[in-house]
């Protein structure tokens, strides 16, 4: 594992990680989240390129950029791929409709462009992440200049509203786009798809972090073993 995840790094993230892994095939465009869980992933898709798996790769952030690179993963654009085969990312909160809260590092819009791009869209994840109903704060990316208004506005929706800031310097935590981050705090959402609508009306809003385009999860529990959930197709 690379130092850059090694204090986060958990067994059970590393069994998801590396499963998921296992759904890339030859030939395949794949979207490479952001994250710990991801992280795992992308060594895995590393080791398997060394072996001679002939993939492409679109990243979701620098830091997915620079794991990549530092596997050796061929990487492209999605302006040279927009529709990619699989993309997959960690989540930091997934309910029991596969409904996901993600942005716990900052890159939920990217990582969104990315997931609505691919045809199966897959999350990894260790079990701690799994709830009945979401309750985390939704991270929202939003234009610096418009942070009060957003503030606002999603405070009239009924949340807590805290700008995200950065751990030593007490400033604003700033995205690969050059946005802030406020994080939401709805307590239990009913409705996510609902909630996601309102907050994509928001003026000022670049994206929030509701996910309703799962496809498939992978829960990676204690004992190495991974549990597969998948959505219901209508
Ligand atoms: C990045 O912005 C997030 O969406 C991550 O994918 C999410 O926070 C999961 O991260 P970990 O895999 O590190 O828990």
């Amino acid at each position: 594992m690379n130092d850059r995840n090694a204090a986060t790094s958990s067994p059970e993230k590393k069994a998801a990680g590396k499963a998921a892994a296992d759904l890339v095939t030859d030939g395949m465009v794949v979207g490479l989240g952001t994250g710990s869980t991801t992280a795992y992933t992308i060594e895995e898709l590393g080791k398997r390129v060394a072996d001679g798996l002939d993939i492409l790769a679109v990243v979701t952030s620098y830091q997915s950029e620079m794991l990549a690179i530092d596997a050796g993963i061929p990487l492209t654009t999605l302006a040279e791929h927009p529709v990619l085969d699989i993309a997959i990312d960690g989540a930091d909160q997934i309910d029991s409709n596969l409904n996901a809260i993600k942005g716990g590092g900052a890159a939920h819009t990217r990582e969104k462009v990315v997931a609505q791009s691919a045809k199966r869209f897959v999350v990894v994840a260790d079990d701690s992440k799994v709830a009945g109903k979401l309750d985390h704060p939704v991270p929202l990316e939003v234009l610096p200049y418009a942070r009060n208004l957003v503030m606002q506005k999603v405070a009239e929706l009924g949340a807590k509203p805290v700008l995200r800031t950065a751990v030593r310097k007490d400033g604003p935590v700033i995205t690969d786009n050059g946005n802030f981050l406020i994080d939401a705090d709805f307590g239990v959402i009913n409705d996510p798809a609902e909630l996601g609508i309102k907050l994509s009306t928001c003026t000022g809003i670049v994206e929030h972090g509701i996910f309703t385009n799962v496809d498939d999860v992978y829960i990676g529990k204690k004992n190495g073993t991974v549990e597969v959930r998948s959505a219901t197709k209508n």
